[in-house]
């Protein structure tokens, strides 16, 4: 079959299309948690988990399934100034566009909030949260202390600074809800059912239970660790498929092949 691994390689680029949202357990579990926790009378909410654990995807889920029946915005990345976020807020919170080379003033736009409660109830989704300074945390805090505008904020957590710890994120987060890397069976899960949706049942059977298993081994459950090494897998395949197939068994992704790819990545060293 042609090109066979190619597709599967492509089913493993980095991406959080929504379309390719799995249903995993823990997904499942946290999805429902954040749902829950944006219906509280709560302020903040903070998403948190290591970078490749599915925050910017579950943020994206969230805001696909309920722009219907609530008023949600989604924010990727925050934007480079102040200024620019505060315009970004200016045009969701008043529905209207600034003029431009109009900077926001902000108590106009913190009594314009006031002026909304119990009018309107907005959630701002805060992705890559860890990029706000303090003066725009402290502009998000007085927001939302306003009660029209309820935040998540979706931070990264890296090994040598706890954030939640610091400044701002101490007192005013009233619920967090953690993502944390995918258990064997989530990995497993997610890597058969990404290939299946693409219709490539033979390749997603060809991973045996001894291989996921090696698999988690090298990328730990994360799921960005996951797609990178799945990624590099299938280039090697790829390879085999097209110069040398008589050494590739398509039945089975063989134990060498996950290796290479991980030597490859750096997760081995000879
Ligand atoms: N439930 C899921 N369904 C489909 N893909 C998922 C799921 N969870 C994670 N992924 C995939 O894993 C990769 C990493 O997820 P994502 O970008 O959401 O992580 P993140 O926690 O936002 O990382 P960072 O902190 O670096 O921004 C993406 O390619 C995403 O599509
Ligand atoms: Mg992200």
């Amino acid at each position: 079959m042609k090109n066979r691994y190619e597709a599967a390689k492509h089913v493993f680029v980095d991406s959080i299309d929504i379309e390719d949202y799995i249903e995993l357990n823990s997904s499942v579990t946290a999805y429902k948690q954040l749902e829950h926790s944006m219906s509280k009378p709560l302020k903040m909410i903070l998403l948190f988990g290591r970078p490749g654990t599915g925050k910017s995807i579950l943020l994206n889920r969230i805001q696909t399934k309920l722009k219907h029946q609530k008023e949600i915005y989604y924010f990727d990345t925050p934007a480079p100034t102040e200024k620019e976020f505060l315009r970004k807020l200016f045009k969701v919170l008043t529905k209207k566009d600034l003029p431009i080379n109009t900077e926001v003033n902000f108590s106009i736009l913190i009594d314009h909030c006031k002026s909304l409660r119990d009018k309107r109830e907005i959630i701002i989704l805060l992705d890559e949260a860890q990029m706000y300074d303090s003066n725009m945390m402290e502009k998000i805090r007085l927001l939302s202390d306003t009660r029209s505008v309820k935040f998540v904020i979706s931070l990264h957590k890296t090994e040598d600074e706890d954030l939640i710890a610091k400044e701002h994120f101490q007192s005013r987060i009233w619920e967090v809800i953690e993502l944390k890397n995918a258990s064997k069976e989530d990995q497993a899960t997610y890597v058969h059912k990404k290939l299946l949706k693409k219709n490539l049942f033979e390749i997603a059977d060809s991973i045996k239970t001894r291989e996921m298993k090696l698999i988690y081994k090298f990328t730990n459950g994360n799921y960005r660790e996951c797609n990178k090494l799945m990624f590099t897998i299938f280039e090697i395949c790829e390879y085999y498929d097209k110069n040398e197939p008589n050494k590739i068994n398509y039945s089975q992704i063989p134990k060498k092949i996950i290796e290479m790819a991980s030597l490859k990545l750096g997760y081995i060293h000879v």
